[in-house]
Formats: C-alpha cells, sequence, structure tokens
C-alpha cells in the first residue's frame, strides 16, 4: 500500500493540519463547556486537575493517535485492522476504532444540539443589529428557547446540514479556505471580552475563582470529569485525531511539535473564555459557582448590552462560536465517513456523510426533547441529554483514550513508534512510552473506577 497519501486527500501543509486539529479541538468544549464545568465543579480545584490531565494524559495520547492515523492513512477501523494484520497485535484492537465511531455519533447528537442555541443567539443579536428587541432578561430569553421544541430542532437540523456540507465536499476545499481566517478572528473577539472583563473591574476575583484551588473540593468525580473535559476538548478517545493524523503528510512534519502546538491553542483558548466570562458573571451579581449549562448564554448577554458596540459584538461573537463548533462537528463526522467511504467507495462520500449525520439528527432529538417535553425522565440521575453527554464524554472517550494508549504502549513494537516519532530525543521517548505504558491507563482506570462505583 502507499503510504505517503491517502485516498480521502491529504493536508496541504503542517500548519493547514494544526489549523484543521486546532479548529476540531477548539470548540464549544472550550468556550461553552469548559467556564460551565468549573464553575460547577470547585473553580481552581477543577482546573488544576484539567491542567494535569492535559499535559500527563492528554497531550501523549493526542500524539499517540497522531501518529497511528499517519502510519495507517486510512480511516481508524481500518487502520487498526492493518496493524493487526501486519504486526500480529490481536484484532480485538480493532474495537477501539468501533467504539470511536459510536462515540462520535453520540457526541455530534448534542453537540449539534448547542452548536444550534449559538446560532439561535447570532440570529437575535443580528435581528437586533437592524432594530429588533434587545436581550433584556438573558435568563427567560435562555429558558425561552429551551422551551421550545420545535424552535431547538429547527436550529439543530440547519446546523447539521451545515456540517455535512463540509464533510460532503471533502476536507480540502472548504474547511482549509475556512478555518485560516476564523479561527484567528474567534481568538481576536476572546481577547477583546478579556479586555472587557477587565474594565468591570472583577478581573483578580475571576483569577482566583479560576487559578486559586481549594483542594478539599477535589475528589473522584472531580478528577473523572476533569478527565472527561480533557479528552473532550482534545478530541481524543474516539480517533478523531487518528483519522486527521492520516492526512498529514510525512516528510518534515514532527508529530510531537504538531502535538504540543495543538493542545497549547486549546488550552489557551480555554483558559481566555474562563477569563473573559468570570469577571462578566461576578460583575453582574451572578454566583460563580453552579452556573450550569446556561451559564455562557445567561452571562454573556448582559456584558453585550452593557458595552459600546455590544450588539455587534454579540453578533460576533455567538458568530464565531458557531464556525468553531462547525470545525469541531465535522471533525465528529469525519471517522464514521472515511469508514463508510472505504467500504462502499470513493464517490459514495456524500451519501456516507447524509446517512450518518441523519442518524445524529434523530438522536438528537433526544437531547432536544430532554430540555422541555421530556425533562422529567432520568437515567441513572440525570436527564437524557446529561446521560448521554456522560456516557459518551466521561466514559467513552477516556475508555477509548485508555485503550489506545495501551495498544500504542504494548502492543506495537518500537520500529513503528520510532519510525514515526523520528524527530524525538531518546530520552523525551522514552518518556513518553511510560506514559502510554504505565501512567495514562492507570491513571484513567483509577479514574473511571473510583468515580463509578463510588
Ligand atoms: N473538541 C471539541 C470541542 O472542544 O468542542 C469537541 C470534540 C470534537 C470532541 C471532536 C471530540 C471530537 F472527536
Amino acid at each position: 500500500m502507499d503510504k505517503t497519501s491517502s485516498i480521502h486527500g491529504m493536508w496541504s501543509s503542517r500548519l493547514m493540519f494544526i489549523l484543521a486539529a486546532t479548529g476540531s479541538a477548539v470548540g464549544l468544549g472550550n468556550i461553552w463547556r469548559f467556564p460551565y464545568m468549573t464553575s460547577d465543579n470547585g473553580g481552581g480545584a477543577f482546573v488544576v486537575v484539567y491542567l494535569c490531565c492535559i499535559a500527563f494524559v492528554g497531550l501523549p495520547i493526542l500524539i499517540a493517535e497522531i501518529l497511528l492515523g499517519r502510519h495507517g492513512r486510512v480511516s481508524p477501523v481500518n487502520t487498526l485492522r492493518n496493524l493487526a494484520r501486519e504486526t500480529g497485535m490481536h484484532r480485538a484492537w480493532v474495537g477501539i476504532g468501533w467504539m470511536g465511531i459510536v462515540a462520535g455519533i453520540l457526541i455530534l447528537s448534542f453537540y449539534s444540539v448547542v452548536a444550534g442555541w449559538t446560532l439561535h443567539y447570532s440570529w437575535l443579536y443580528l435581528k437586533q443589529l437592524f432594530g429588533g428587541a434587545g436581550i433584556v432578561d438573558p435568563g427567560a430569553t435562555f429558558q425561552a428557547l429551551l422551551a421550545s421544541p420545535l424552535e431547538l430542532t429547527a436550529w439543530h437540523a440547519l446546523f447539521m446540514v451545515l456540517t455535512v456540507g463540509v464533510v460532503a465536499l471533502g476536507v480540502e476545499k472548504g474547511l482549509e479556505r475556512a478555518v485560516r481566517f476564523l479561527m484567528p478572528a474567534l481568538f481576536l473577539m476572546l481577547l477583546a471580552l478579556v479586555a472587557y472583563g477587565y474594565t468591570t473591574g472583577h478581573m483578580a476575583e475571576a483569577a482566583a475563582f479560576l487559578f486559586r484551588p481549594d483542594w478539599s473540593k477535589i475528589n473522584a468525580d472531580v478528577f473523572m470529569r476533569a478527565m472527561g473535559q480533557a479528552f473532550f476538548t482534545l478530541s481524543l478517545g474516539m480517533c478523531t485525531m487518528m483519522t486527521y493524523g492520516a492526512y498529514l503528510p510525512k516528510e518534515g512534519v514532527s508529530i510531537p511539535r504538531t502535538g504540543l502546538a495543538v493542545a497549547l491553542t486549546d488550552t489557551t483558548v480555554a483558559l481566555l473564555a474562563g477569563l473573559a466570562i468570570f469577571p462578566v458573571v461576578i460583575a453582574f451579581g451572578i454566583d460563580p459557582a453552579g452556573g450550569g449549562p446556561g451559564l455562557i448564554f445567561t452571562s454573556l448577554p448582559l456584558a453585550f448590552e452593557a458595552m459600546p458596540f455590544g450588539i455587534l459584538y454579540g453578533l460576533l461573537f455567538f458568530g464565531l462560536l458557531a464556525v468553531a463548533a462547525w470545525t469541531s462537528s465535522i471533525s465528529l463526522l469525519e471517522p464514521a465517513t472515511a469508514f463508510m467511504v472505504e467500504k462502499y467507495g470513493v464517490r459514495n462520500r456524500k451519501r456516507a456523510a447524509i446517512v450518518i449525520a441523519l442518524l445524529c439528527w434523530l438522536i438528537g432529538l433526544l437531547s432536544v426533547l430532554s430540555l422541555n417535553l421530556w425533562s422529567e425522565v432520568r437515567i441513572l440521575d440525570r436527564d437524557i441529554m446529561t446521560f448521554i453527554e456522560f456516557i459518551a464524554n466521561d466514559l467513552m472517550l477516556p475508555l477509548g483514550g485508555m485503550l489506545i494508549a495501551l495498544c500504542v504502549g504494548w502492543a506495537l513494537n518500537r520500529t513503528i513508534l520510532r519510525d514515526q516519532l523520528s524527530d524525538l530525543p531518546e530520552g523525551l521517548f522514552l518518556a513518553w512510552r511510560w506514559l502510554m505504558r504505565v501512567v495514562a491507563p492507570r491513571l484513567v482506570l483509577a479514574v473511571l473506577v473510583r468515580a463509578l462505583v463510588g
């Protein structure tokens, strides 16, 4: 097999891969989920654990996923199948790829619903720009949206159509061009919001909430959620980065350095989002603890209402957030699509993307209904949307990540690893391999077991 290219196309450069991988990593996870998870799980205590998970588990597994992808050049399921054939490792490892497909479908189902909220808010600000009514009571506006199954379904559908549009076209055309401009724009918007946060005079309190850990708040649950968030935010554990790695050129592209760039950018964006949101939350007298999934939708509109050109900011902010969600959702759909394309032929890419997206959309309706008509339904003490999120983010992603670490650490021989990580000095290589073999699997397993059995 030709191992220098993939049938799905290739990123045109290392920079394009970084942009696309960052586009996948940076999304609702950073700007919607990170602030409210921090708010709900003890502020600084959560952030410290989260940062450790990123550094000692996330980044090493990110490197492992890219490496597997670039070695295999095909979708995760087939990459693992080929590896089993090539190296004699057990075929059961292929299960990682299958679980990734299932996790991706589950995540995209609710991800698209939340991304629909950002579209709705962009629309609200667009209307305001042309003289429509302002968001006077953000709490009520948010509740009104959640209470309407029809509206939620429509935005969810629109977002899914946008996602499938790009994936159907293939990655190079639409996506590469879009991320080049839109990701830096989002970054600048966040900086502007941090600057506004500073003018509220509450930056110090916000920073203390985010960075001063109250150690007594750390328990197995907080650990599990921080681990889940680390995997979610870096798009790990479901073979997305493996899929993107398959389209990464080999010559002159260092996997560790590329992975580091992606992880650093992603973490910076999450922390900036925290520094943008918490000063506003505090300035408007909202309790920074226990904000829940509505946090950014109920707090930021207060800032947009108060600041000069706030409506324009509101439009740009939610618009760019929708774009960030878009570049992530594309990557959620890609592993399953790539697999179908390999099974049914390149000419069926469109149909494959549509079928999978339709499935995600249908499952997403469960999340829509759990916000209103079925809000009373409980599974393991959670509403349906939170339950799907829990299974996919907090369980499947860390489990997938753990299996990837074990596979790379124990089942693959050194030659394959060294071939992909040729630029890594021996000492760092050994440290990375030790993290894969010993640290990451034990840590993830311990966290999952403790949290699950209490
Ligand atoms: N990393 C994305 C975010 O932070 O919003 C979400 C995500 C994308 C998770 C792709 C998993 C994935 F495979």
